[in-house]
Order: structure tokens, then sequence, then C-alpha cells
């Protein structure tokens, strides 16, 4: 009797979940509900299967384990149909999930907002790499500085007149904010052994502000210290790199200077690189601009750091680099630089 109810029910069930299986229009929702339906119809506290098993104590004990097994056996086939349904549902759940989420790969994209370097880090960026193929190192060095490497191992004693060209901001009497990067001649001359080749391009201070000075600005020095070192080296060096900087079409006009540091001094102007020569407004109608100090290094500079000025000669040459990025992007105001406005900083890229 228990025995054709259990194959009535094994049968039953079964049809049902192929039934279900054929009617693929059921949402997965749907399907799921049938599946937990049907378990508790069978498993469930008052299911087919629960009162069966619980009906075990009215069968006779020989028949007991016949029964039980049977009832194990439809129990099993039931639930193994139940699982695998359920792992179908499962796959079409995640295929349909794939399915809605897909990623057209081909689809153009919305594009990447492209910065660009500052106009300061850019002259910085092509200077060094001009300088580091002519064999120069790049060094640093301090911001806050001392008297003796700004101005003093400069050949700039205590109350020289030269000092009143650098309005300088002292924190103290003898610690400054540099003024100059020539500040770092010294510190470098100090623990290298020529010949040796320098630049260090860096933040600089002075107190002044206009249009085209600012409390804060970039220089870069360049110091070489060799045996033999002539004026003719100098000229070389600052042709080749003025004219990989501004264009190989770009003259360059050196004139007589003072610097305490370099004897003898010189200025160096290059040709306009926007109206080259014929004067504009940029270079004010001279059709040339002034772009950088340089000499042959005083060799009391020398002495003063430990260097032999009868074995050794050297040359330097500093720049100021907001000029130099202002000349190559025709940037008027040096504020400019200095105010992060997004809307300049747009037209550098
Ligand atoms: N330090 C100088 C200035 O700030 C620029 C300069 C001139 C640097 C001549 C040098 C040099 O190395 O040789 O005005």
């Amino acid at each position: 009797m228990i025995k054709e109810e259990l194959e009535k029910l094994k049968k039953e069930v079964l049809e049902f979940v192929e039934e279900i299986r054929k009617n693929s229009q059921d949402s997965i929702g749907e399907i799921k509900k049938k599946i937990n339906d049907i378990k508790v119809k069978v498993f469930g506290k008052s299911g087919s299967i629960t009162t069966m098993s619980k009906g075990m104590k009215d069968i006779s004990p020989e028949e007991r384990p016949k029964v039980g097994a049977l009832i194990n056996e439809v129990k099993n086939a039931i639930s193994d149909k139940l699982t695998s349904l359920e792992k179908e549902c499962e796959e079409r759940e995640l295929n349909e999930k794939l399915e809605n989420e897909r990623i057209d790969i081909s689809e153009p994209s919305k594009g990447v907002v492209k910065g660009a370097l500052h106009p300061i880090s850019d002259v910085i960026d092509r200077l060094t790499d001009i300088c580091v193929s002519l064999g120069f190192s790049v060094v640093e060095g301090p911001e806050i500085e001392s008297d003796y490497y700004n101005f003093e191992a400069m050949n700039i004693p205590k109350n020289h007149p030269s000092r009143d060209m650098q309005d300088t901001f002292f924190i103290n009497d003898n610690i400054l904010l540099r003024s100059q990067t020539s500040a770092v001649q010294a510190r470098e001359m100090e623990v290298r052994k020529p010949p040796f080749k320098i630049i260090c391009p860096g933040k600089t201070y002075r107190n002044d502000s206009d249009s085209t000075h600012s409390p804060v600005f970039h220089q870069m020095e360049g110091l070489v210290v060799d045996e033999n070192i002539s004026m003719a080296d100098l000229k070389v060096m600052l042709t080749t790199l003025m004219k990989r900087l501004f264009g190989e079409d770009t003259t360059i006009r050196f004139r007589p200077s003072f610097f305490p540091f370099t004897e003898p001094s010189i200025e160096v102007d290059v040709s306009c690189p926007t109206c080259h020569g014929a004067g504009c407004s940029q270079c004010k109608g001279t059709g040339m601009l002034e772009l950088l100090g340089a000499g042959i290094v005083n060799p009391k500079v020398l002495e003063m750091s430990g260097i032999d000025s009868k074995k050794y000669r050297g040359f330097a040459f500093g720049f100021g680099l907001d000029r130099t990025a202002m000349i190559l992007n025709s940037i008027g105001n040096i504020r400019n630089l200095y105010k992060n406005d997004i809307r300049f900083l747009e037209q550098m890229k």
C-alpha cells in the first residue's frame, strides 16, 4: 500500500518537474517558488514523506526495513531531481545576468581628460634633458640656506654693495631663503673632485613683486670645473643650450658684465623667438632678450671651497626659468605662473 503511494508520489513530482522545465516562459522567480512549494509539500512538517516516515512505527518489524529503504529511495530521487532543477535555474539566472550586463568594448570611450605640465616644470624638464645629454649631473640644494653659501662663499662678503641687488628674505643674521641657485656652487665644490659638471634647477626667493618679478621664482645654475677651461668652452656650451631650447636659428649675444663670483663675467641675450629679431612687444622692440648671467669662476671662489685654482678653472651660468617659460609660451605676466588658474594652465596643453 505504502509502496504504491510512494511510487505515485515519485511519479507525480518527477512529472511536475519536467513540466516546469518545459514551461520556459516561467520567470526564474516563479520556478524557484514552485520548487519551494514542492519541497514544503513533500518534505515539510506535514509533507507526504514526513508523514510516511512518521507512520513507520505502525508497520510490522519485518516490513519496516524494506519500507524504510523505499522511502529513502524516493526521497533521494525527488531531492536529486529538485537539486538539478535548482542548478539549471542558477545557470539560467547567471546567463541572463551576463547577457543584461554585457559590455560593448567596441563602443568609443568618453575620452580621458588630460592634464599638462606646468610651464615651469616643462622648462626644467627640457633644460635638464639637454644638459644631461651634454654630460651634466642634476643636483639639488636647500632653499633655506646659510648666508655663507648664498653670499660669502660666492665672494659677496657682508656689507658688499652687490647684496643690494638681491632683496633677500633673512630669517636671522645667518639664515635666509636662498636668493640665487649659485648657493649650490660652493656646496658642490666642497664635496666633489674635479672634473665635474653640474646643474641645479630650483626655487629662489627675493622681496620683489611686479609683472615680471615674483617673490618666489626659479633659476637654474650650471657649473663646470676642469683643467684648461676657457671662455670658448662657456660660449660653445651656452650656444648649444640656447639653440636646442629656442631653435637652431637662434642668435646669441654676449655682453661684458659684472658678478662677484665670476671674472670675467658676461650676460647672454638670445634673439627673440617670437619675432626672430625683428622687434615685437615681447622683446620691447629690441629683437633680443636678456636671459642669463655667466662667466669664468673667480679663482677666489674656487679657493674658498678647497679647489686648487692653479690647477683648475671653471665656468658658471645662472638663468631665470620663469622668464624662459614666459618667453617660450608668450606669457605676459609672471603672476599667471603662480595663480594655478585652471583656464590658464589648460592652454599649455
Ligand atoms: N646668481 C646670479 C643672479 O641671480 C646669476 C648668475 C650670474 C649665476 C653669473 C652664475 C653666473 O653662475 O656665473 O643674478
